[in-house]
């Protein structure tokens, strides 16, 4: 497991969910790159409705964008008709998202069967590899039960069994540990683990749990529909401004962390600055330049000394 090589490159992604009658669209993804390398394990870490779901299900061929390209080993998938894409999941991706998924009339261990054979496993070699994982996920006394007699984790547990038993080249999986207690996720981690190391499997892992994230080579800060940065493996979570690398786009466009943004809050006057996230967080250091705009930032109209409001347009400019 070197993961040199490109997995999956998306390029651009938009996704645009229509508002009902009288209400405005979503944008959820906002031209977002990504590129994961084979055997990269990387967290997506984000507040809720950044587009961390939204992203998931494009990228794992579930959900169509707007706009973009997702590529797996260079064949792009957005244009793949269904019937092509049906049997790439299939031996591709493993999914693991919270809604699970199972066929209720089987058992987990017949659920797991049962994604083997359709990729073509043979049925004994089936019934021991699901055998093997389940009980590997602590399910050995649960495995003939159906699905609604297992407690929400043993559910999450039985889905994870079945996301990962063709060796996927990608997981994806969103908050998969989230219904898990911690001995579990313990368990869970080091089958994620395990896979990635024996057989390149990429994962890509919206999480909010730190113990989670720290497995992560990477992570990827998700905010407003666009990555707004990296942080390197052994980041907190809980206080990413410290380890926050921005990212800039292809196309040259840099987003602004939220708290810069937030100190940012004034408009006409050019601000000098660096940004310092040692200490008490992120701030600015020095003055706004007294330089002021000659145009409006707005309107575009000469400003002719206005200090408070352009006189044009009546635009706020600081
Ligand atoms: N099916 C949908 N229809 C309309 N809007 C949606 C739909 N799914 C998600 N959204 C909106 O898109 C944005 C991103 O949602 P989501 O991808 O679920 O974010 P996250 O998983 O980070 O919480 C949110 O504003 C959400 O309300
Ligand atoms: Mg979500």
């Amino acid at each position: 497991m070197d993961g040199q090589e490109l997995l999956l490159n998306a390029q651009g992604l938009y996704s645009i969910y229509e508002g009902l009658e009288g209400s405005t669209n979503v944008v959820a993804l906002r031209g977002l790159n990504i590129e994961l390398k084979k055997g990269e394990f990387v967290s997506i870490v984000g507040t809720s409705g950044a587009g961390k779901s939204t992203l998931m299900r494009i990228i794992g061929g579930l959900q169509k964008p707007s706009a973009g390209s997702i590529k797996y080993n260079g064949k792009e998938i957005v244009r793949m008709s269904e019937d092509d894409l049906v049997p790439f999941r299939r031996s591709q991706i493993g999914f693991i998202f919270q809604e699970g998924n199972l066929i209720p009339e089987l058992s987990g261990f017949d659920n797991v069967v049962k994604t083997l054979r359709y990729a073509d496993v043979g049925f004994s070699d089936a019934r021991k590899r699901a055998d093997e994982l389940l009980r590997s996920l602590g399910l050995a006394s649960r495995m003939h039960d159906l699905p609604h007699r297992l407690s929400g984790g043993e559910l999450q547990r039985v889905s994870i069994a079945r996301a990962l038993a063709n060796n996927p080249a990608l997981v994806l999986a969103d908050e998969p540990t989230g219904n898990i207690d911690y001995a579990n996720t313990d368990q869970v981690m080091q089958i994620f683990k395990d896979l990635h190391n024996d057989s390149e499997t990429a994962f890509l892992i919206v999480t909010h749990s730190q113990h989670v994230a720290s497995y992560a080579d990477r992570h990827l800060e998700l905010s407003d529909g666009m990555i707004i940065g990296q942080h390197g493996s052994g980041s907190n979570l809980y206080s990413l401004a410290e380890s926050r690398s921005v990212v800039v786009t292809e196309i040259g466009n840099l987003t602004l962390p939220p708290e810069l943004l937030g100190a940012l809050d004034q408009y006409g006057l050019l601000w000098d600055f660096s940004f310092d996230v040692n200490g008490n967080g992120p701030r600015i250091i020095g003055k706004p330049s007294i330089q002021q705009l000659d145009k409006c930032p707005v309107c575009k109209s000469d400003l002719n000394g206005d200090t408070f409001n352009c006189s044009s347009c009546g635009a706020k400019l600081n």
